[in-house]
Order: C-alpha cells, then sequence, then structure tokens
C-alpha cells in the first residue's frame, strides 16, 4: 500500500511501488514541520522543485546521510554535486527519468529561482501517478501531461501571493481531475494564510469528480 504523507509546507514523505520519495524536505526552519532532519525515514528519492530555501531545505544534509538518488533541474542537479551529493540526476522541463523503477517527469511550474527554472514532478508507478506541483502560478500546460500520464493524486499549493491561491487552484485542479487533490504551501507563516474549504469549494466547482483531502502535518493520504 501507498501513501502521501505531509511533512509541512511543501514537503511529502510518499511511498509508491515500495519506494519513498521525499519532496523539498524543508524540515529545519519550517514551522509547520511534523519532523526534524535527523528523524525523516531513508529516503530511496529526492525530488526537489526548485531552489528557494523553502524547497532545497535540508535535501543535501538529508542526501549525505542516507544516500538516495536526488532529482534536480540540471543546474540545481551540478550545484549538488559540488556540495558532495553523489547520486544526482539532472533533468530539464519536459524530460522523464527511470529512477529506481519510477517514471519521474519534471513539468513546468510558474515562479522564479536563483539557478535553473522551478518544476513540478509527475512520480508515475503502477500504484498511482502523482503530481508535486511545486511553487507555481495558475497555468494550462499540466493538462497535456495529465492527458498522457492521467493524474491519480495531485499536491497543490494554495496559500497565494507565491503561488496560486483557492480560487485559483481549484480552477487549475479542473484542468486536469485528478482523483484526490491535496493542498499545500499554506498556513505556515502568515503571509501565506488560506483557508483550505475555499480550496475545498473551488474543486468541488471546477471539478466536481475530485474528492479534496485537507491533512495537517503528520497526516498521511493512503492508497
Ligand atoms: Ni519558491
Ligand atoms: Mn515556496
Amino acid at each position: 500500500m501507498g501513501y502521501v504523507k505531509w511533512l509541512g509546507h511543501a514537503a511529502f514523505e510518499i511511498k509508491l511501488d515500495g519506494k519513498v520519495i521525499l519532496v523539498d524536505p524543508w524540515l529545519r526552519g519550517n514551522p509547520k514541520a511534523y519532523c526534524s532532519p535527523e528523524e525523516v525515514n531513508a529516503p530511496d528519492i529526492i525530488l526537489i522543485t526548485h531552489d528557494h530555501s523553502d524547497h532545497l531545505g535540508d535535501s543535501v544534509e538529508i542526501a549525505k546521510r542516507t544516500n538516495p538518488t536526488v532529482v534536480a533541474i540540471y543546474e540545481i542537479s551540478e550545484s549538488l554535486r559540488d556540495k558532495g551529493v553523489s547520486d544526482v540526476v539532472g533533468m530539464n522541463i519536459g524530460g522523464s527519468a527511470k529512477v529506481k523503477d519510477l517514471e519521474v517527469i519534471m513539468v513546468p511550474a510558474y515562479h522564479s529561482s536563483h539557478i535553473g527554472s522551478p518544476a513540478g514532478y509527475l512520480i508515475v508507478g503502477k500504484e498511482a501517478t502523482i503530481y508535486h506541483a511545486g511553487d507555481t502560478g495558475l497555468f494550462g500546460d499540466i493538462k497535456y501531461y495529465a492527458e498522457l500520464r492521467p493524474i491519480t493524486i495531485a499536491l497543490v499549493p494554495i496559500g497565494g501571493l507565491f503561488t496560486m491561491d483557492s480560487l485559483q487552484a481549484g480552477y487549475f485542479v479542473g484542468l486536469f481531475k485528478p482523483k484526490v487533490a491535496i493542498p499545500m504551501h499554506y498556513d505556515t507563516f502568515p503571509a501565506i494564510k488560506a483557508n483550505p474549504e475555499d480550496f475545498e469549494r473551488a474543486v468541488k466547482k471546477y471539478s466536481p469528480s475530485t474528492r479534496v483531502v485537507i491533512l495537517n502535518p503528520g497526516e498521511s493520504y493512503e492508497f
């Protein structure tokens, strides 16, 4: 059985086809972190959406301790190698990579970053296809990717200011109609305060077949 566990902010621990995947593990300094970087389960894979500190987070420290394959956009992958991370996959938007028997597809995200470009990920396994949207504003191209790889579970930012807000995120979900949508990247600090029930209402309007699952940090959705 697989699960998606929210570690707080944009950080998730995912179990898919028996593999443990960490996405954007920012834990130290994260006011909503469920656990510390030392307490995190050893991942098989770490995915990094972009190099803002609330996403790159503790990736290097966790990678050096647990030796997973770390996936990032090409420029960030080079900087990870310079920092001593040995097992690195550098890719780019639209690319796909076979990583430990899972298919990882890097998809666009409308945002900024220090180096490289921001991204989201589709993680395609036998049990499910999971989409982590990263930090992004509203954009439409995800529906093309989802036609090729129908999305089971979508992790979508709703906090506004730096990303989509609840209404935009609900409309966004309507573009690709996943089975389940889980809100993230809100309420970590006052600037991104949001009510996930506003997101749930917007999803009901634009994608009635999608179930919204609202998690607290440390809680999991099992599939
Ligand atoms: Ni960001
Ligand atoms: Mn962010």
